[in-house]
């Protein structure tokens, strides 16, 4: 009995996939779940055509054990980013700190309990959200990062962020933000003012480690991070 209905399994299955195989032939080939067809071109930033997103784990493993530029001679860890591959929300910081580049994940010390409370009281999870940073790898005592590991670095970052192809990005800080919108602009003065990254919607706001030292830029943090809710509530 079981055998019958195995035989019978494998033939509906068989006829099946024939049945793609032909409308596939004849241009029909997107009834074919994409993500799964690895012969189409990966999705750029904006997604549209015939392609699929490429996957988190295929960039990480792309990225490898990365020496594309100087930060990676005194690093400890990659810190490649965390979350859900399909978040709505992503916050991109500077780079790894001290504690960071020890653990290999972003934002964990005391910044990053910060941003825990911030992304709680928009009524999420860290586990639902995506985090990372313009690069991946701890700048030497904290420097800001320099030009040329930006644009050795920024390519994943564009690649992860057309594979999750989020909502929104949070840009965390005057150097995440003035980098991402290629701007001089002052952080004060970007804050709170839609962006867009590759035609993404872009919120820049100011870096919880700021806020640790100047508690009363929350209140401006909180009203941007309102934005981004009602942004993300949107249809
Ligand atoms: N600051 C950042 O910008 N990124 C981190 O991951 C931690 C602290
Ligand atoms: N200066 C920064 O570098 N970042 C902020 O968020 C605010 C001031």
């Amino acid at each position: 009995m079981a055998k019958e209905i195995q035989a019978e399994l494998k033939s509906a299955l068989g006829q099946a996939r024939s049945i793609l195989e032909d409308l596939e032939r004849v241009g029909l080939g997107e009834v074919l779940p994409t993500g799964e067809d690895e012969r189409l071109p990966v999705c750029n930033l904006d997604g549209s055509g015939n392609c699929r997103p490429e996957t988190l784990e295929e960039i990480a493993a792309d990225l490898g054990d990365c020496h594309r530029c100087n930060l990676s001679k005194e690093r400890q860890n990659i810190v490649f980013g965390v979350g859900n591959p399909d978040a709505e929300i992503v916050f991109v910081g500077e780079g790894p700190g001290r504690e960071e580049d020890l653990r290999g994940e972003p934002f964990v010390g005391e910044a990053g309990r910060l941003l825990d409370r911030i992304i709680q009281a928009m009524g999420f999870q860290r586990s639902d959200v995506y985090i990372c940073n313009v690069v991946k790898c701890r700048p030497p005592r904290n420097r800001d990062p320099e030009a040329e590991e930006i644009a050795a670095c920024e390519p994943f970052l564009q690649r992860q962020l057309a594979a999750i192809r989020p909502r929104v990005i949070v840009a965390l800080g005057k150097f995440a933000a003035q980098t991402l919108l290629q701007s001089q602009t002052p952080i004060s003065r970007l804050r709170g003012r839609w962006a867009e990254y590759h035609g993404i919607p872009l919120m820049p706001t100011f870096h919880p480690a700021y806020l640790l030292r100047t508690p009363s830029g929350k209140r401006d943090v909180w009203e941007d991070m309102k934005q981004v809710m009602k942004r993300v509530e949107e249809d």
